[in-house]
């Protein structure tokens, strides 16, 4: 009967352990369309359906936006090769850190908390809201900053247009709630969101 209880208590800690994390498939680094094409589709669209990204997908846009194409750099440049800026990720099932060293999700909070993400009404039908989130302790200056964020959005944009993906860039959200939300230290700071998912 121990035995039992044990190795029920085994497969429920091992499934929440899981939940804690997800493991992201490696990046697919030489697919995608010419960039002249991308550049002559990128648009900003505020309508979504609620069909999920592929695991493959999320993977892809991640370490396009923020990630690591060399070993110590990354996919976009930063001023001074600070690398003050992280992505956070609002999903259906929860809000995650991306961790873009070993390219995985880290569980900050579980739950649909796609209503906060910005104050627009599509932003909750967006089955992806990323958050570029700054640590000022790393930056050199807010200027740079928000320059380097500009990076990451147009490589978004440009990745949603070489996938037939919706995307928009928002400045328009609720910086106290998504504060708590996201666990954010005092340092941290949201600089821009940005919706995605398949065009309605
Ligand atoms: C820094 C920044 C903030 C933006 N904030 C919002 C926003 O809060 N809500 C929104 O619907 N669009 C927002 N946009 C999208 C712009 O409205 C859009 O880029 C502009 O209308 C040009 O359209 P296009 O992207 O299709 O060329 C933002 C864009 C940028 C670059």
């Amino acid at each position: 009967m121990k035995t039992k209880i044990l190795f029920i208590f085994l497969i429920l800690w091992g499934c929440n352990m899981n939940a804690q994390e997800i493991k992201l498939p490696a990046p697919d680094r030489v697919g995608g369309q010419p960039l002249m094409k991308l550049l002559n589709e990128r648009k900003s669209s505020r309508s979504f359906s609620e069909k999920e990204l592929s695991e493959q997908q999320l993977s892809n846009l991640l370490w396009a936006a923020n990630g690591f194409n060399r070993e110590d750099k990354r996919t976009v440049p930063t001023a001074l090769n600070c690398q003050e800026l992280e992505l956070y990720v609002i999903l259906k099932k929860g809000i995650y850190f991306y961790n873009a060293k070993e390219h995985k999700l880290a569980l900050v909070k579980e739950g649909d908390y796609r209503k906060s993400a910005g104050l627009q009404d599509y932003v909750a039908d967006a089955p992806l809201n990323v958050l570029i989130v700054s640590d000022t302790k790393k930056a050199a200056n807010a200027q740079y900053s928000y320059t380097n964020c500009g990076y990451i959005s147009q490589t978004i944009y440009l990745y949603c247009a070489s996938e037939g993906l919706a995307t928009v860039a928002r400045g328009s959200f609720n910086k106290e709630e998504l504060n708590g939300l996201l666990q954010l230290s005092k340092s941290q700071e949201i600089l821009l969101a940005q919706s995605v998912g398949f065009p309605k």
